[in-house]
């Protein structure tokens, strides 16, 4: 049994990040999305995986929210591999199939044909969190040897998701994003295959929005009369492609949290909660309420870090506050009178009050960038 990860795409939910970074890289907890996914299918006995990645280069897609054509950078290939490597870290052999653009899952999946060799296998979305993991999946479908097996949950808003309909534990119809859903069981982003998945693959046609959709291509297996089943998750999963799913990512994984100091923190600050602090790091004369992660390196001073915040390596906290938040590497928050919550701040950002006359914001923004003020 071999994995297929799918770490290309085009990630327009999360810009700006995704203009300069690979969404599956961005951290849960101060560890990169992918690695979640990676360690899961490790402790499933799965040995060899297949991550699917992007060409690094600009391509001109319509933006869904203003209708304008944008361009964008597809991917950064190039940081993946650097991030996995030869998965040997993992205990993966990892091999890396190039997708010439984000064309969708069932072509991910058509052009990984030669790497898996007529193997079963599982695929994984390489910006999804499993808490569980996968491996009692990938067992039952070792027993139950179906043609293909999609994992399920519950969801409240099944009309924004591809929905299946059951009969027992077979799934007879799926529909991808219905008006009126028939179920309010929801894909998640995790599916097991034999090699007939191919012969699917290669018969279905691309979407309206230009895509090969899996959705089509397990639609196709039933009604070539082959035998796909379903399991239900009771456990918690999270599609991180938003910014709100990956905060909530970041709170459920940070509530398991133990305590680990490393750093230093002296005598005039205070510590509460589980508080994971990275060698290197410094805390003076703050106030950390965990559960929170702080990276090596990370200078934090006169300031408040909340529960469910991970701050990464190298950055600096200044007289602000903070929670329920993410910070990537080598950030500066320095001098901000109100507190920041819910909020994701790429790497080497700076935000800062500035007491200079007049008195306004002043901004400079990558493309996409979002920004609430009050
Ligand atoms: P999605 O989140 O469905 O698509 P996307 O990455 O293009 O994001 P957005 O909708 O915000 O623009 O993709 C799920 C996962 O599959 C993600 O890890 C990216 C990956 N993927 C590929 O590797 N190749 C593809 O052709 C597509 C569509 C996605």
């Amino acid at each position: 049994m071999k994995a297929l990860v799918l770490a290309g795409g085009r990630g327009t939910r999360l810009r700006p990040i995704t203009h300069t970074s690979a969404k599956q890289l961005v951290p849960v907890a101060n560890k990169p999305v992918l690695f979640y996914g990676l360690e899961a299918i490790r402790a499933a006995g799965i040995r060899e995986v297949g991550i699917v990645v992007s060409d690094p280069r600009e391509m001109l897609v319509k933006d869904p929210r203003t209708g304008e054509q944008v361009t964008v950078m597809v991917n950064s290939q190039a940081e993946i591999r650097a991030a996995v490597g030869d998965g040997s870290a993992f205990g993966l052999q990892v091999t890396y199939i190039e997708q010439e653009a984000p064309l969708g899952l069932a072509h991910a999946v058509k052009i990984s044909a030669d790497y898996m060799r007529d193997e079963p296998f599982v695929m994984y979305l390489g910006d999804n969190l499993i808490k569980d993991g996968i491996t009692h999946f990938v067992r039952e479908f070792q027993q139950e040897e179906p043609d293909a097996q999609i994992l399920l949950a519950h969801v409240k808003t099944p009309s924004e998701f591809g929905v299946a309909e059951l009969d027992g534990d077979r799934v007879v119809r799926l529909e991808e994003k219905p008006a009126l859903p028939k179920s309010d069981l929801a894909l998640v982003g995790v599916y097991l295959f034999d090699s007939c998945v191919f012969e699917a693959v290669n018969a279905i046609q691309p979407s309206r929005r230009g895509e090969l959709e899996i959705t089509d291509a397990i639609q196709h297996l039933i009604q070539s009369g082959r035998r796909v089943r379903s399991h239900v998750i009771t456990g918690w999963w999270k599609d991180t492609g938003k910014v709100e799913d990956l905060l909530e990512a970041n709170r459920i994984v940070l509530a398991d949290l133990q305590t680990e100091i490393h750093g230093t923190v002296d005598a005039e600050s205070r510590c509460e909660g589980p508080v994971r602090i990275g060698p290197g790091a410094t805390v003076e004369r703050s106030r950390l309420r965990g559960p929170l992660v702080i990276g090596a390196g990370a200078r934090i001073a006169d300031a408040y870090v909340g529960p469910f915040t991970a701050i990464a390596d190298g950055v600096v906290l200044d007289r602000c506050e903070i929670e329920h938040s993410i910070v990537l590497e080598r950030s500066r928050i320095v001098n901000v009178p109100r507190r920041i919550e819910s909020s994701l701040i790429g790497r080497d950002a700076v935000v800062t009050a500035s007491d200079a006359m007049p008195r306004a914001h002043r901004l400079m923004l990558g493309d996409s960038s979002r920004v609430e003020l009050s």
